[in-house]
């Protein structure tokens, strides 16, 4: 079953049935004021934080499904009939009304026919100023002259989101309201500066700011005693809950159509006249969302692909690097499944997104690099959650204490013990310096100075050494790298017993920082690094190898896990896509263990993390024995790690296994399936569910999922093959053998490459010639800024 369709010309989703069994959601903002909305307007808006400067209000998890939200209600004047421009809230039948939703690139629009009335919302933030603006036009469709009567709905937040939800005696009188020349003003009254406003581009009608008055005792956002009677009550007051109603009666002859343009932004009621002049004409909104419109065209013009798998095409070029962009973004802590009862960043995630996609976005993926090198201890972990803030040097101190800051622990706080430390999270972060490097081409990065999480300062550069050396001393009993508070998995807390996959993604780092310190002609640390990554290879191969696949790890009391005597969490993804993708494991076991995975793993949705799963807790292993068997972390399809099984099968040059891994996980895959995915079929999801769970191919949690970055970094640098180096740009495809051929167009540091990629002979991988301009090279050359070169490459043997 379908709900909607890919439109990628306007690339945008478009949801033609929207009924959807949960929220297909999107990201608005791309700055600091940022809001997730689903297919109905349901959702939430903050600035900065979403734990700490929540601007509207949102019930979660609740019936009816995820709202409030950034709602406009129209009226018949004549009939009293009323409706919604998205479905809900007032949600007329399907039948009687045609509701639809497209989700673009941070904006969303909800489109609505009824009655003879032609009703469109599009929602989206003005890249210039933190201002929601909502774009409304109405148009009679009719043959009949209609009154409609148009009204605004928001409820409005307690800054902070605990309070919000608990604190009642707080939230409910320290908030007030007032209506100024057609602006609402809502105060959070001993905030300095905690003020929104809600304006609009018409002189309203009418207005409400206190949230009762509007709904009506007994009444609910699907019936609001204002809308059904037609007339606003003019509330305002200090205390109690505030919301945003403004008020439009229009009279609309036959054919005629209406612009009106509502803006809710940070600041008081001067702010709100000021961004009022700003934006109450058409061609300042359409200037912004051009500018919009831009932003993301200039991201999506550094890669774009034309392969024969469709999935492919459309996510590569738009939605998986959007998905990727918006984690760079926002990070974890703002969807419907983390409402802002968290906030910061967490190490390992962020590391990884940072790593995915520095060409489309260098600016942010720096930042946060410079973010998490700051979080770095100089015992050489990182602060597993963190907010960027407490390392601000710029920060001002707030003039007044008030909960609804975001609080700045002490310094002696904030640095967590060793035994917080997660064993994987900082060594991620090598691989991302390296491949920014790579992307950038700024080594002169690796010589700035940046301070440390527990006091002093140091390079880049020594903050990488501190990092592999952490890794290094930190081994088990076997040698094998500790697994700490946890590894990659969350849910596997090994402590002091030892995790393969941290050994492997040392490994991974160690060559990583080998390339570049040999790049760079530090000598003497590419050596001695070089013979620990030996050393370290050797012990791997020594004490994991199990005979057809590389087992998890060892407990503290030395028992291994995931070995062919098990019979629970017998085999398992992550430690063996490492063996691979590092290039520890030989090619020889690499095949082997890639057969076992297959076996043991694979589904029709893709891998699943572990199999059979745990049934009984064994806490020398960890959390994952105390979740559901075929959910998460035990036995689900994780998808995070998926990709690294397409790296891996690519380091063994097969390519048809490559994409056929890809095409199982591909939400694109499903659109016709959400009777069974029931999410969105645009963005990745954390998991799917198991083969163990009688809900099999369920997806769960999209957007906020490291999956994104990884699906973007495996498909592009190793099934596409184009891997920006140091000195140039390499291109080592690996692909189905029945691809005749695919083209790229790629910007790499100002020069624009067109590559033809041709597989006449039909293999998985290897290069026969590669022409640039007509003549052969080995890599492309780095071209001067704006200048475009046409490649040719022919798959085959080499010579
Ligand atoms: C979640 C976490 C991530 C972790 C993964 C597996 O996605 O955000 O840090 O690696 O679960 O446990």
């Amino acid at each position: 079953m379908r709900y909607g369709y890919f439109d990628e010309e306007n690339r945008e989703y478009v949801i033609d049935r929207v009924d959807l069994p949960v929220s297909w959601t999107n990201y608005i903002g791309t700055k600091d004021m940022c809001g997730v909305f689903n297919h109905t307007a349901g959702g939430y808006l903050f600035y900065k934080f979403p734990e700490y400067h929540r601007i509207t209000r949102f019930r979660p998890n609740s019936v009816p499904m995820d709202g409030p939200g950034h709602y406009v209600y129209l009226r018949d004047d004549d009939t009293e009939d009323y409706w919604s421009v998205s479905w809900q809230p007032v949600g007329k039948p399907l039948d009687k009304a045609s509701y639809s939703c497209r989700h673009g690139f941070s904006y969303s629009k909800y489109i609505c026919d009824y009655n003879g009335i032609h009703a469109q919302q599009k929602l989206f933030v003005a890249p210039d100023d933190p201002v929601e603006i909502w774009d409304v036009t109405i148009k009679n469709t009719d043959i009949k002259p209609r009154n409609i009567s148009v009204y605004s709905y928001v409820e409005f937040s307690f800054h902070h989101i605990d309070m919000d939800n608990r604190n009642f005696q707080m939230s409910l009188y320290a908030a007030g309201s007032k209506y100024e020349n057609g602006i609402i003003e809502h105060d959070l009254y001993y905030e300095e500066n905690g003020y929104q406003f809600f304006a609009s581009n018409f002189k309203p009608d009418g207005y409400d700011c206190l949230r009762d008055s509007f709904i009506g005792d007994y009444h609910t956002e699907k019936n609001p005693i204002v809308v059904e009677k037609g007339i606003c009550t003019n509330s305002q007051d200090t205390t109690l809950n505030h919301c945003g109603c403004l008020q439009n009666r229009l009279a609309l002859a036959p054919g005629e159509e209406v612009r009106l343009i509502y803006l809710l932004g940070e600041g008081n009621v001067s702010n709100g006249k000021k961004m009022r002049e700003k934006y109450a004409n058409f061609e300042a909104v359409d200037n912004q969302f051009n500018k919009l419109s831009k932003f993301w065209d200039d991201k999506c013009e550094k890669l774009q692909i034309q392969t024969p798998d469709e999935g492919l095409n459309t996510l590569t070029n738009q939605w998986t690097l959007y998905q990727s962009e918006i984690n760079v973004m926002f990070s974890r802590f703002s969807s419907f499944v983390e409402v802002g009862g968290r906030t910061g960043l967490g190490y390992r995630d962020t590391a990884q997104d940072a790593m995915c996609i520095p060409h489309s976005n260098p600016q942010k993926c720096k930042q946060r690099i410079v973010e998490l090198l700051q979080a770095l201890t100089t015992t050489g972990y990182g602060l597993h959650l963190f907010e960027p803030i407490w390392f601000d040097k710029n920060r001002e101190d707030q003039s007044f204490k008030s909960p609804t800051v975001v609080p700045v622990p002490d310094k002696e706080s904030f640095v967590h013990d060793i035994k917080d430390a997660c064993a994987d999270d900082a060594l991620w972060l090598i691989g991302a310096i390296v491949n920014y490097i790579k992307e950038t081409g700024e080594f002169r990065f690796i010589d700035e100075t940046i301070t440390y999480a527990d006091g002093g300062e140091g390079s880049v550069y020594e903050h990488m050494i501190r990092i592999l050396d952490f890794s290094i001393r930190e081994a088990g009993a076997n040698g094998i790298c500790k697994g700490l508070r946890a590894d990659w998995n969350d849910c596997l807390n090994l402590g002091g017993g030892e995790s393969a996959m941290v050994s492997f993604l040392l490994y991974w780092a160690l060559k990583q920082f080998v390339e570049l310190a040999g790049y760079l002609a530090r000598t003497n640390d590419a050596k001695k690094y070089e013979e620990n990554a030996e050393n370290i290879k050797n012990v791997c191969e020594d004490v994991l190898w199990d005979g057809k696949w590389y087992i998890r790890g060892i407990t503290a009391d030395g028992r291994k896990i995931g070995t062919h005597t098990d019979t629970e969490g017998k085999i398992h993804l992550e430690s063996n896509t490492w063996a691979i993708l590092s290039g520890a494991a030989s090619e020889e076991r690499g095949k082997i263990a890639m057969e076992s995975v297959k076996e043991h793993l694979m589904t029709k949705y893709g891998l699943m993390l572990n199999a059979p799963p745990y049934t009984k807790p064994d806490d020398s292993i960890g959390f994952v024995t105390r979740v559901y068997p075929g959910v998460k972390e035990n036995g689900a399809v994780f998808s995070h790690p998926n990709p690294w099984a397409w790296a891996a099968a690519c380091n063994l040059g097969l390519g048809t296994e490559a994409m056929k891994f890809y095409d199982a996980l591909c939400p694109y895959h499903q659109n016709d399936n959400i009777d069974v995915r029931q999410s969105e079929p645009y963005s990745y999801c954390q998991f799917i569910y198991g083969t163990a769970h009688s809900y099999h191919g369920r997806a769960r949690h999209p957007f906020m999922t490291g999956t994104a970055g990884w699906a973007y970094f495996a498909s592009t640098q190793y099934i596409l093959g184009i891997q920006p180096d140091f000195d140039g740009l390499i291109i080592d495809p690996c692909i189905p053998k029945d691809w005749k051929e695919f083209s790229i167009v790629r910007k790499w540091r100002g020069g624009y490459y067109h590559i033809t990629v041709k597989n006449p002979d039909g293999v998985e991988k290897g290069i026969r010639k590669m022409l640039i301009d007509g003549n052969p090279v080995d890599k492309l050359p780095i071209l001067a800024e704006g200048n475009e070169c046409r490649v040719e490459v022919v798959m085959g043997v080499a010579g």
